[in-house]
C-alpha cells in the first residue's frame, strides 16, 4: 500500500518541510530488525529555509527570533511542498513533526502548526524525537544499512553513539560531558574570527593547512568509556591564539584550523572504535552537521581504524536539520504501531533513549 507522509522540522533555526511516498510492506514493518522494514520510498519534495544569515549578525542562533521565523516561513513552505508534490493536504496519510530535543519557541510552532493541520485535513499526526531522525538520515538513501548498527550522532546540541539493536530500539552507549562537537566547531570559528556556524568554515578553512602544525590534545582519547569532551581542546585553542597575539604574530589559520579539526575527528573516530570493539557491532552510521565535515568522512570511510566497520553517511545536505529525515522516522515508528496523542506537546530535553 503507497503512503503519503508530510514532514515538518522546526527544532532549532532550520524551517523543513518533506513529501514522502513509501511503500508498505506488510510483514516486513512487524519484523522491526529489518533495515528493509522501510520499504520503497521517493521523496516527493524536500524543502528547507535555512536563517543561517538571520542569525549570522548575533553570532549564534537567537531563540525568539527563530521562531518567530519558523512562523513566517512555515506554511508558506507547506503549501509549496503540496504544490510541488501535486498532492492536497487531505491525500496525507500522516503528519510526521519534530517535538523535541531542541528550541522550546521552535518547536511549538512546529508542533502546533502540524497539530491544526492534522485536524483540519483529518489526518493522523505523529511526534518524531529530533535524534531519531538524525538516526535515519544515513537511511534515507541506503538500502543495505540495516540493524544492528551504531549510530554517531554528531551535532550542534548533541554529540553520542547510539546503539540501534532495531528500528525503535535504541540503547545510549555514551555522550560529550561537556560540549557538543557542533558547538566545538562554532565556538572555535569565534575564536578565531571566524563567521557562524563555524564548522563548515573550518572544514574550508583546513584543507589549505597542515593537521600536525599545532599538538592539540585529543579529548578522552585512551579511556576505556564511550564519551566525549571537547571544552578543554576550544580552551586550547583559545590559549594558542592568545600567546600568538601577544607575540604579535599572524595567525596561521589554515594550519589553526586543520590542527583543530584532526584533534576533534581524531575524538570522535577513537569512541566510535571503542564502540565496535565493546559491542562487536561492525556497522557504522554517522549524521548531525558534523557528520558534513570532510574529515571526519574520510577517517571514517578511509582510516585505519576503519577497517575494522564499514560506514554509512547521508550526503552532506542532509546531515544538518532536514525535512526527509522526520518524514522517514515518522513513517517507519507510526507502521511499528507508535502513536502520539491528538495534544502532542513539545519537549525541548527530549532524550533517545
Ligand atoms: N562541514 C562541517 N564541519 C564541521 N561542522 C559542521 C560542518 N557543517 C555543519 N557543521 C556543524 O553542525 C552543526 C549544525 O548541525 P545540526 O543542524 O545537525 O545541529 P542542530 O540541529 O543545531 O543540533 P541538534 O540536532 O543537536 O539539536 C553546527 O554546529 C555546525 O557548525
Ligand atoms: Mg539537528
Amino acid at each position: 500500500m503507497t503512503s503519503l507522509t508530510l514532514g515538518i522540522e522546526t527544532s532549532c533555526d532550520d524551517t523543513g518541510v518533506a513529501l514522502l511516498k513509501s511503500e508498505s510492506r506488510g510483514d516486513a514493518w512487524e519484523s522491526e530488525s529489518r533495515g528493509d522494514a522501510l520499504g520503497k520510498r521517493t521523496i516527493l519534495c524536500e524543502l528547507l529555509s535555512s536563517q543561517i544569515k538571520d542569525h549570522a549578525r548575533f553570532g549564534g542562533v537567537v531563540p525568539e527570533f527563530a521562531a518567530r521565523k519558523h512562523l513566517e516561513n512555515l506554511l508558506p513552505l507547506v503549501d509549496a511542498a503540496l504544490r510541488e508534490g501535486g498532492v492536497k493536504g487531505r491525500d496525507l496519510d500522516l503528519i510526521a513533526v519534530t517535538c523535541g530535543p531542541g528550541l522550546m519557541g521552535s518547536l511549538i510552532v512546529g508542533v502546533m502548526a502540524a497539530r491544526a493541520l492534522a485536524q483540519a485535513w483529518g489526518v493522523p499526526l505523529i511526534g518524531v524525537n529530533h535524534l531519531e531522525g538524525h538516526l535515519f538520515a544515513p537511511l534515507v538513501d541506503a538500502e543495505d544499512l540495516e540493524p544492528p548498527f551504531l549510530s554517531l550522532i554528531v551535532s550542534g546540541g548533541h554529540t553520542e553513539i547510539v546503539r540501534v539493536d532495531a528500528l525503535g530500539k535504541y540503547r545510549l552507549l555514551g555522550q560529550t560531558r561537556d560540549d557538543a562537537a557542533g558547538e566545538a566547531y562554532d565556538k572555535a570559528a569565534r575564536v578565531l574570527g571566524l563567521p557562524y556556524p563555524g564548522g563548515p568554515e573550518i572544514d574550508r578553512l583546513a584543507k589549505d593547512g597542515d593537521p600536525h602544525a599545532f599538538d592539540f590534545p585529543i579529548p578522552l582519547k585512551n579511556t576505556k568509556e564511550v564519551e566525549f569532551s571537547f571544552s578543554g581542546l576550544k580552551t586550547a585553542l583559545l590559549w594558542q591564539v592568545r600567546k600568538m597575539e601577544e607575540e604579535g604574530k599572524p595567525l596561521p589559520l589554515n594550519d589553526l584550523c586543520a590542527s583543530f579539526q584532526r584533534a576533534v575527528t581524531e575524538a570522535l573516530v577513537a569512541k566510535v572504535a571503542l564502540a565496535v570493539r565493546l559491542t562487536g557491532i561492525r556497522r557504522v552510521a554517522a549524521s548531525g552537521g558534523v557528520a558534513a565535515n570532510s574529515a571526519l568522512r574520510a577517517a571514517l570511510t578511509e582510516s585505519r581504524e576503519a577497517r575494522h566497520w564499514k560506514a554509512w553517511l547521508p550526503r552532506p545536505g542532509r546531515c544538518t536539520d532536514n525535512a526527509v529525515m522526520i518524514a522517514m522516522a515518522g513513517r517507519c515508528a507510526w507502521e511499528r504501531g507508535v502513536r502520539s496523542p491528538a495534544d502532542l506537546s513539545p519537549d525541548p530535553s527530549l532524550e533517545i533513549a
